[in-house]
């Protein structure tokens, strides 16, 4: 069966999130299970040559904000297609996605990814050469139109899946652009688009999409209620019969430390020694003394609000007090003021941080593999790849208690005996103390050789595999599929 996945970020070609890794593994696990999974992704600069030669498959005249082309060609190091759509507006952009060098958002955002929905209406009504899809999986805000755009064009026998990998990114606009985006007036009343006074493109997908899904199982309770529903839980609630949770997978042949070629030495459970070199590596990466005795606490996503910053920066002069030993690692991008904040938190702690502001994959690599525990606070978390990353080379997580975090992270508790399977420590809370108290049990715990020890072989083994969540992707195609399709699945 034919599957169309379409989405704003793909691993290697463009990446700010999970959302880039998720989109890549799945597509090519499904196709290892016998879907025919093609990606739609736009072609913002530089993406096109990446994934050349390209082909043309398409001419679209008539979208939102202007014309555009669709090439076709390959994800980088794999068998996944990916069909790219050319239009003026994704070629304008610089190095980032959604917003300009100073951080605010384009102004043609609604646009240009209404032209990606558009465009993916276009393939499923069999106007370019490509054969049309059964099934069209549309993720975040970015494709959540499609299901409306199909409404509005009349197609019936093309299935869709909407899966929210990040509600509090909802595409809100202007009721104003409607009329350039195609949507007529009657969709925009409060039982349509409208949210809050404005055009909200992921309202559109959970309205009309076939079936809902999120990327773990506890986040897919959270978004129903007020806390974690970001105004959306009402809706959602409504649609609850067709809202299902499919936790993501990892890409476990590039996060493997048995065959990382971006590590300093290849290592496994049963002999940990090369996480030495690993961490004598990062030491030397980040300006830090060398010492393997100094337990390092790394931090390694985007700085934002989400991932708890500005918590984290109460907290972490506490924690490098209590623990004078401790050497902290600090890998990320994100909000000016706290990658400022954490710049002055450098300066105080001399030759105790080593810090990098920036996106960089063989020092995330370098990260996982050679510090003893990442800290992962978060208000939110759908899913969560990062502390994962750091279980599979036996990093111990210390991490927010919400979301996917919930479901991957079997905890050690916050005090006493290590219960079994234990993986890493999880804490409550959004204030500076609650995380400092878990980095503290965190030392308390790591004081202990065996038992940290036991934690690591537990992170190190558990199962991430994309096969079963690619299986329950595919019983969703299934269920939403035309009936004639249905088999194909
Ligand atoms: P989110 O998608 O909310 O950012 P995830 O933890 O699911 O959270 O995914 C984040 C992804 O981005 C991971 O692959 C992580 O390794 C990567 N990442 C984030 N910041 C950086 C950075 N500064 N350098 C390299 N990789 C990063
Ligand atoms: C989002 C979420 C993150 C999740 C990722 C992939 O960016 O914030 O938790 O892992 O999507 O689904």
């Amino acid at each position: 069966a034919r599957v169309l996945l379409v989405a704003s970020e793909a691993v290697p070609l463009v990446k700010t999130g999970g959302l880039a890794d998720v989109i890549t593994s799945l597509a090519a696990t499904l196709r290892e299970h016998g879907s025919e999974a093609t990606i739609l992704l736009p072609a913002y600069p530089g993406v096109a040559e990446g994934a050349g030669p390209l082909h043309e498959v398409g001419r679209l005249p008539d979208l939102p904000g202007g014309s555009g082309v669709l090439l076709q060609g390959c994800i980088p190091d794999s068998s996944v297609p990916v069909v790219l759509l050319k239009t003026a507006g994704f070629d304008r952009r610089s190095a980032n996605p959604y917003v300009d060098v100073d951080g605010s958002e384009y102004t043609d955002n609604a646009l240009c990814f209404a032209a990606l929905a558009q465009a993916a209406a276009e393939i499923c009504a069999g106007n370019t050469q490509l054969a049309r899809p059964h099934v069209v999986h549309a993720n975040d805000w970015h494709a959540a139109l499609i299901p409306t755009y199909l409404k509005l064009k009349g197609i019936r026998d093309v299935g869709t899946v909407l899966t929210i990998h990040n509600l509090a990114f909802q595409g809100n606009y202007p009721l104003d652009v409607a009329p350039a985006l195609g949507i007529p007036p009657e969709m925009l009343g409060p039982d349509g688009l409208e949210f809050w006074g404005q055009l909200s493109f992921l309202k559109a997908g959970i309205l009309h999409a076939d079936r809902i899904t999120t990327v773990s199982h506890s986040y897919a309770r959270e978004i129903l209620t007020p806390r974690f529903g970001h105004g959306m839980e009402g809706i959602l609630n409504a649609r609850k019969q067709d809202l299902l949770a499919i936790a993501n997978g990892v890409d476990t042949e590039t996060w493997n430390p048995a065959t990382d070629e971006l590590i300093a030495r290849r290592f496994t459970p049963d002999d940990l020694r090369g996480k030495s070199a690993c961490k004598r590596e990062l030491q030397q990466m980040f300006g830090l003394p060398v010492d393997p005795f100094a337990p390092i606490l790394a931090m390694g996503s985007r700085i934002t609000h989400q991932k708890m910053a500005d918590v984290a920066l109460a907290a972490l002069p506490h924690i490098l007090n209590r623990h004078p030993r401790a050497q902290l690692v600090v890998l990320g991008r994100g909000d000016r003021a706290y990658e400022q904040g954490l710049f002055e938190l450098a300066g105080q702690f001399p030759s105790r941080i080593g810090l990098f502001i920036g996106y960089d994959e063989h020092r995330a690599h370098a990260l996982h593999a050679g510090a003893d525990m990442l800290l992962h606070g978060t208000r939110f978390e759908p899913f969560g790849l990062t502390p994962l990353y750091s279980m599979r080379y036996g990093t111990i997580p210390i991490a927010s208690r919400v979301g996917g975090m919930i479901d991957s992270i079997p905890d050690a508790g916050l005090k006493g005996a290590v219960p079994n399977g234990a993986c890493g420590v999880l804490f409550d809370g959004e204030e500076a103390a609650d995380m400092a108290g878990a980095v503290s049990r965190a030392f308390e715990l790591h004081a202990a050789p065996r038992s940290w020890h036991t934690m690591q072989c537990n992170a190190m083994s558990v199962d991430f595999s994309w096969d079963g969540p690619a299986e329950q992707y595919i019983n969703a195609y299934a269920a939403v599929a035309a009936p004639s399709a249905k088999s194909l699945f």
